[in-house]
């Protein structure tokens, strides 16, 4: 069994591959000098780990800073800078249309530290880091391809872990992801929150996330973040928020899915890789 138009969908920049639908390498040049705020804010996670469940707290978090109810969510169209665009996606003059919003602008990226503009460090910008156990990554991720048409389809599951363990998916690949952004997380402009434990306990993510960007939140204003956040919830309004794709997006919103794909061997050869390359680090160990 072969993986279907990889190839075609997908192109390179700086040994990353990225979807040509809706990326290009003229934007990523225009990025590199994106003159960054010391009060922005960005949303960092690697694809699939639950950056549009972040996107939702946050949009609403803004909010209430702003003294407005929380509405709904519109298309999520990754241009309208109240929905948390994602920084690396769109036309290469996208950035000088964001020199014109007012602060505090905010966004999203999928990209390894690296390849964010260096203003982003320079000036301290707040950063959310979303990461999450790399096995549900690689799940969602497979079910995701194979649901939306930017991304490659894949015959079987065997093809996409291949493609996934060896740096062949969108975005580059998830191991050193977490150790580059390893490097960082010690910053106090940093905060790093994980699936899981949002997951477990969604008032006390919210709660410190709130904190985090110094937004004071009563009682009630955090249940209603808490239950507008929640799966079932998010679901329901998926086509509102997200169009067509909210069915494949929001698809079980749990943990340890991974057990109904992986193989044996495909667990140890994770775990290897896992060993290898993040477990010793802080984020290794947050995701343990
Ligand atoms: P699954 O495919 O495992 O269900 P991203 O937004 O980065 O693409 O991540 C999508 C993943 O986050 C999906 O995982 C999706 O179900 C999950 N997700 C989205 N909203 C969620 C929520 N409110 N609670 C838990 N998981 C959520």
């Amino acid at each position: 069994a072969s993986l279907l138009n990889r190839d075609e969908l997908m192109f390179s920049y700086k040994g990353i591959l990225y979807p040509i639908t809706i990326c290009s390498a003229e934007a990523f040049k225009a990025l590199e000098s994106f003159e960054a705020r010391s009060d922005d804010v960005i949303l960092a996670a690697y694809p699939k780990s639950g950056t549009n469940w972040l996107r939702r707290i946050l949009i609403d978090l803004i909010a209430i800073s702003q003294k407005k109810t929380p509405g709904e969510e519109g298309s999520g169209n990754a241009e309208k800078p109240e929905e948390i665009p994602y920084l690396e996606v769109g036309d290469p003059e996208k950035y000088e249309r964001m020199t014109k919003l007012p602060s505090p602008r905010f966004m999203a990226t999928h990209l390894y530290p690296e390849n964010l503009p260096t203003s982003i460090f320079r000036n301290k910008v707040k950063i959310l880091l979303l990461i999450r156990n790399p096995k549900d990554v690689a799940t969602s991720f497979f079910h995701f391809s194979n649901g939306v048409a930017i991304f490659p389809s894949y015959e079987t599951w065997d093809d996409f872990f291949t493609d996934f363990m060896s740096k062949k998916v969108a975005w580059g690949c998830y191991f050193e992801y977490l150790s580059e952004w390893n490097k960082h997380i010690d910053k106090e402009n940093i905060m790093t929150i994980t699936y899981e434990e949002l997951k477990e306990n969604r008032a006390l993510g919210v709660k410190n996330i709130a904190a985090f960007f110094g937004i004071p939140l009563t009682e009630e204003e955090l249940q209603l973040v808490v239950e507008r956040s929640s799966f079932r919830s998010m679901k329901k309004k998926s086509e509102k928020t997200h169009g067509t794709i909210g069915s494949i997006l929001f698809r079980k919103g749990g943990v340890r899915d991974w057990k109904n794909l992986f193989s044996e061997d495909q667990n140890e050869k994770m775990d290897k890789v896992f060993e290898e390359q993040v477990a010793g680090t802080k984020l290794g160990k947050m995701l343990n």
